[in-house]
C-alpha cells in the first residue's frame, strides 16, 4: 500500500494553513508544504503574525514549522515533489457569465489541477480539500488525464468541516473525517492512504469511507442544513419581535428535544462567511441544472431569510430612531461575521453599515481583529456609492468607547467576549439621548442595561 512521506497542499487560506498544520503536527514523518500564489500570504506564516487570526493556531504552526511543515511560493517543486496533494483554493460564487451569482466558480480549482497534470512526473493522490459541486471530480479527472505523461492520478474528496474561531479544536477533535474516492481497487488504495494519515489521531470509526459524489454532496449538505437551522429560528425571530415572545426560551424549548438539538439555534442578525450563502447557492444551482426546481427554491428560501434578517436589523434601527438616522452617529461593535476571526467575508456588518450609510447615517466602527482597510474594501466591494463617500462616513476606532463616544445608538454585530465586559455605564453617560441599543446577538444582560437608561432592542425579543 501507498506510503505518504511527502504532501504538498495548493492555497494557505483559512482551511490550507490550518488543516495542514495540524497534518504536520501530528505526523511529524510526513513533510508538508503549502503553496500559494499569494507571496505576502506566504510570508506572513513565516512569521509569528500569521495571516489569519485562529486561536491556538500559533502553538500548532511554530510546533511543526521548520521540522515538516514549510510555506512556498514554488508551487511546481513542491507539486514535483509530493506523493499526495491537497486542494484547498477559494471556490467563490460566480461573478460572470454563465451562472452568475449562484455556480461555484472553479477556475481556481481548474488552474490546480492543470498546473498538476503538467509538472507530475511521478504517480499522485490528488485531494479535493475545497468545497466542490457534485461531480467536479469527473472534471478534475478529465484535465489530470489529458497530458499522457505516463503518470497516474487517483483523485479524492475529502472535504473540510472546520469552522473559523474553532478551527484548531475543530481539526483536533473532529466529529468525523470524510473520504470519498473510486471504488476500484486504485481508488480504495488512495482512500486507505488518506485514512491512515487521519488515523495518527482520528479514531477509525470517526473515519466515513464513501463513494466520490456522495461525498462532495454531503459537504454541500451538511452547510445546507446548518444554515437552514439558523433561518429557521431566525424566521420565528422576527413572529417572537411581534408577539411578545423571547427567542432565545423558545430555541432552548425546542433544542431540548433529543430530535432538534440544541446547537446552531442562536438567532442573529443573519449567518455571515465565505461558505453558508456560496454553497447554499450552489445546490441551488445544481438543483436547477439537474432539472429539480422545487428542489432549488426549497434551498433557495434559506438565504432569502438570511438577507430579510440582515434588512430587517438595519431598518428596526432606522424605525426606531424617528426613521431617520440622517447625520446621527451610529456605532457598530464588531466587523468580523463570528467572533474569534478576522474573516470578514459576508459578515451581516457589511450590509447592516451600507444600509444605515444610504440613510445617511455616520457610523463608526470598532473591531478587535478587523483592520480598517479590510471593511473599507467590504463596502467598496458592494459598489453602492464612491470609495471616498465610504472613507468620509465609515469612522474606523481602535476603541469601544470612542467608537460609541457620542453615538445616538449601538448596534451589536459581532459576538466579541469582550464587549460583555465593557464598562457600559461609561458607555451610556457618553452617549446622546435617548441612547439606544440594538443587540444583533444577544450577548448583553439587557435587563442591566435597561436599568441604567439604555432603550434595548434585541433580536427575536418583543416586548411584554
Ligand atoms: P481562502 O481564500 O482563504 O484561501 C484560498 C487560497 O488559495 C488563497 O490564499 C489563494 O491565493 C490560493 N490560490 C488560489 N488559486 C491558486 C492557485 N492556482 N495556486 C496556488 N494558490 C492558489 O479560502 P478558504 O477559506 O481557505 O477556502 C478554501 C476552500 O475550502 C473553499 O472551497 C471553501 O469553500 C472551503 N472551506 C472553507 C472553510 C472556511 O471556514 N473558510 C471551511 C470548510 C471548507
Ligand atoms: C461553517 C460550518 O460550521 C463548518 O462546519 C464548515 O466547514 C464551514 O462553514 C465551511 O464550509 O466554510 P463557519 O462559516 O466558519 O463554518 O462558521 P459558523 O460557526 O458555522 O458560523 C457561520 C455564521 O452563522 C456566523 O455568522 C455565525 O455567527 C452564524 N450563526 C451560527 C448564527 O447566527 N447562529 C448560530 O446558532 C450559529
Amino acid at each position: 500500500m501507498t506510503k505518504i512521506n511527502t504532501i504538498c497542499c495548493i492555497g494557505a487560506g483559512y482551511v490550507g494553513g490550518p488543516t495542514m498544520a495540524v497534518i504536520a503536527q501530528k505526523c511529524p514523518e510526513i513533510k508538508v508544504v503549502v503553496v500559494d500564489i499569494n507571496a505576502e500570504r506566504i510570508a506572513a506564516w513565516q512569521t509569528d503574525d500569521l495571516p489569519i487570526y485562529e486561536p491556538g493556531l500559533l502553538e500548532v504552526v511554530k510546533e511543526a514549522r521548520g521540522r515538516n511543515l514549510f510555506f512556498s511560493t514554488d508551487i511546481d517543486a513542491a507539486i514535483e515533489e509530493a506523493q499526495m496533494i491537497f486542494m484547498s483554493v477559494n471556490t467563490p460564487t460566480k461573478t460572470y457569465g454563465l451562472g452568475k451569482g449562484r455556480a461555484a466558480d472553479l477556475k481556481f480549482v481548474e488552474l490546480s489541477a492543470r498546473r498538476i497534470a503538467e509538472v507530475s512526473k511521478t504517480d499522485k493522490i490528488v485531494v479535493e480539500k475545497s468545497t466542490l459541486p457534485v461531480r467536479t471530480a469527473e472534471s478534475i479527472k478529465t484535465i489530470l488525464s489529458e497530458y499522457k505523461n505516463g503518470v497516474k492520478f487517483q483523485v479524492l474528496s475529502n472535504p473540510e468541516f472546520l469552522a473559523e474561531g474553532t478551527a484548531v479544536n475543530d481539526l483536533h477533535y473532529p466529529d468525523r473525517v470524510l473520504i470519498g474516492g473510486d471504488q476500484t481497487p486504485g481508488g480504495l488504495e488512495a482512500i486507505e492512504a488518506l485514512t491512515d494519515i487521519y488515523a495518527h489521531w482520528v479514531p477509525r470509526e470517526k473515519i466515513i469511507q464513501t463513494r466520490l459524489w456522495s461525498s462532495e454532496l454531503s459537504k454541500l449538505t451538511a452547510n445546507a442544513f446548518l444554515a437552514q437551522r439558523i433561518s429557521s429560528i431566525n424566521s420565528i425571530s422576527a413572529l417572537c419581535e411581534v408577539t411578545g415572545a423571547d427567542v432565545d426560551e423558545v430555541a432552548y424549548a425546542i433544542g431540548t428535544d433529543s430530535r432538534i438539538g440544541p446547537k446552531f439555534l442562536k438567532a442573529s442578525v443573519g449567518f455571515g462567511g465565505s461558505c453558508f450563502q456560496k454553497d447554499i447557492l450552489n445546490l441551488v444551482y445544481l438543483s436547477e441544472y439537474f432539472g429539480l426546481p422545487e428542489v432549488a427554491a426549497y434551498w433557495d428560501q434559506v438565504i432569502i431569510m438570511n438577507d430579510y434578517q440582515k434588512k430587517r436589523f438595519a431598518r428596526n434601527i432606522i424605525h426606531s430612531l424617528f426613521n431617520t438616522v440622517s447625520g446621527k452617529k451610529i456605532a457598530l461593535l464588531g466587523w468580523a461575521f463570528k467572533k474569534d476571526t478576522n474573516d470578514t467575508r459576508e459578515s451581516a456588518a457589511i450590509y447592516v453599515a451600507d444600509d444605515l450609510l444610504s440613510d445617511l447615517a455616520e457610523v463608526s466602527v470598532y473591531d478587535p481583529q478587523v483592520p480598517a482597510s479590510a471593511m473599507y474594501a467590504d463596502l467598496n466591494y458592494l459598489q453602492t456609492r464612491p470609495a471616498a463617500e465610504n472613507k468620509e462616513m465609515l469612522k474606523v476606532h481602535s476603541d469601544a468607547y470612542e467608537a460609541c463616544k457620542d453615538a445616538h445608538a449601538i448596534a451589536i454585530i459581532t459576538e466579541w467576549d469582550e464587549f460583555k465586559t465593557l464598562d457600559w455605564q461609561k458607555i451610556f453617560d457618553n452617549m446622546k439621548k435617548p441612547a439606544f441599543l440594538f443587540d444583533g446577538r444577544n450577548i448583553l444582560d439587557h435587563k442591566q442595561l435597561k436599568n441604567m437608561g439604555f432603550k434595548i432592542k434585541a433580536i427575536g425579543k418583543g416586548e411584554d
